[in-house]
């Protein structure tokens, strides 16, 4: 606070050139000061004036009674000014009558110091004073302030102590508090050994049935304890358009999940059995005796390309929708594409599975196996690599899964974040983002690329929380 007592100190020391002049008090305190000097004149000229011997020092003494008076008034600029004119109006007597220094001076000069020491005294006090009540003012502004945006915010806003007990709440919180038992929420999810810092960004539904996001505002501390506003923010608005955009996104998948599965189904129960029967009937029609050779062996080649027709319906029929996907689970339908991919190219692949291999939700196996089967597919046809690895860890509540190939690799900026994004890596997050997933590329040049994918196995958080009522739900 040093540098603050030297401001202080000069402001008062300013005040010693600026006497209160307009004052008429002040004019009095100097009359009286010129009586004192004029009655010790006459003393000293005359000391039997009115017949009695009035002791040197008493009227020189008598000037503390303007100095002290003009100190407490006016502090410096009062006392200051009333001495130094004492002292010029001593100042003929003691040269004109002495010529050297007497004890008159020395008391003058006490006089000039107790003047100074005691008005700078009471002028740092005044200051002080001023100080600590403009800042009381400034003080008390800012909270009638703070409190007018508290009282008239339509965002209801309360303030917690540590423990999450309710401390304040503004109009727009206790009227959603008397609509039920809501905020108490907020106690709810801090008592389990929960911090409230962590509500930062949480949604909450309330029972009137919006959605309010919870920002937290760490107030300072008053009486010892430590108080946090958490604003309500409503977002039901928001939220539903997000939800809407994910639901309609959802449905867009499904429809073209249903279409892809009754066109790899028409695919292998009609065109691919018609020509499985055909290359048996010409077959059959070739082996038969008395076929001329010519005619056997066209009829052999016909048949030969029936079955490769028949193979081709087969592959476009199980990409469409792979059969063991559904009889048998991810793990199977996985390796079955690899070893297509080994069979049909000269790549080697691997698949690692970790965590505890299991059924899971039939969504998400078909999610997993979309974004798997389109990172493997972009690999095959883009990155030039010698090897895929394919990585899918079954935690107790997250899917993971990973991607790898070591080929050229891109820079995602012209790809998946760019202005043209690719269809299959907008349709791979779009996968993730449904099932409440991530999805992360990372692609280095000439290193390779790594997709990424994480989903929750119980299915999106929110939707089941929405579905049970109100509750704290995780935020997207
Ligand atoms: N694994 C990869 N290695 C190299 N380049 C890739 C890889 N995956 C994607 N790309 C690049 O990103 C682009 C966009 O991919 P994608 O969205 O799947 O569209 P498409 O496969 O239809 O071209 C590709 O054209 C390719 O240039
Ligand atoms: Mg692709």
């Amino acid at each position: 606070m040093k540098p603050n007592t030297r401001t202080d100190s000069g402001a008062v020391l300013r005040q010693v050139f600026h006497p209160p002049v307009r004052e008429w008090q002040y004019w009095v305190i100097q009359f009286t000061v010129a009586l004192i000097a004029s009655l010790h004149l006459l003393n000293d000229s005359n000391h039997d004036l009115l017949g009695a011997h009035i002791p040197a020092g008493i009227p020189v003494a008598l000037l503390i009674i303007p100095v002290g008076y003009a100190a407490v008034r006016y502090g410096l600029a009062g006392s200051a000014a009333t001495s130094i004119w004492a002292t010029l109006l001593w100042l003929p007597d003691l040269m004109v009558r002495h010529g050297h220094p007497s004890a008159d001076l020395i008391d003058l000069v006490m006089i000039d110091v107790v003047a100074f020491v005691f008005g700078q005294r009471i002028e740092s006090e005044r200051f002080a004073r001023s100080r600590a009540e403009q800042e009381t003012a400034e003080r008390i502004a800012a909270e009638e302030s703070y409190r007018l945006l508290f009282e008239s915010n339509r965002a209801p806003i309360i303030v917690v102590d540590a423990s999450g007990m309710v401390l304040d709440a503004n109009p727009a919180a206790r009227e959603l508090r008397e609509s039920g038992d809501d905020l108490d929420l907020i106690r709810a999810a801090t008592d389990g050994g929960g911090v409230i810092s962590d509500l930062n960004g949480r949604t909450v539904r309330m029972s009137n049935g919006e959605d309010y996001r919870i920002g937290i505002v760490d107030l300072p501390t008053q009486n010892d304890g430590a108080a946090t506003q958490l604003v309500f923010e409503n977002v039901t608005a928001e939220l539903g358009e997000s939800r809407r955009a994910t639901q309609y996104a959802r449905l867009v998948v499904k429809v073209e999940e249903e279409l892809r599965r009754r066109l790899a189904r028409e695919l292998h129960d009609e065109p691919l059995q018609l020509f499985l029967h055909l290359a048996r009937r010409l077959e059959s029609l070739g082996s038969k005796a008395g076929v001329p050779d010519e005619v056997s062996s066209g009829l052999d080649q016909a048949r030969l390309h029936a079955l490769d027709a028949a193979n081709r319906l087969r592959v476009v029929s199980r990409d469409l929708r792979p059969p063991a996907l559904d009889r048998l689970g991810l793990v199977p339908a996985l390796s079955s594409l690899l070893s297509d991919v080994e069979e049909d190219t000269s790549l080697s692949t691997s698949i690692n599975v970790s965590g505890e291999p299991r059924r899971i939700g039939a969504d998400i196996e078909l999610g997993a196996f979309r974004i798997i089967q389109e990172s493997v597919n972009n690999a095959v046809k883009h990155a030039e690599a010698r090897r895929i690895d394919v990585k899918v860890d079954f935690g107790p509540e997250r899917l993971r899964v990973s991607i790898h190939d070591d080929g050229k690799g891109f820079a995602l900026r012209d790809s998946a974040d760019g202005d043209s994004p690719g269809m299959g890596l907008l349709g791979m997050r779009e996968r993730a983002a449904i099932l409440a997933g991530q999805l992360a590329i990372e692609s280095t040049l000439a290193h390779g690329t790594t997709v990424r994918a994480d989903m929750p196995i119980a299915g999106p958080l929110s939707e089941s929380v929405a579905d049970e009522g109100p509750g704290i739900v995780k935020a997207d």
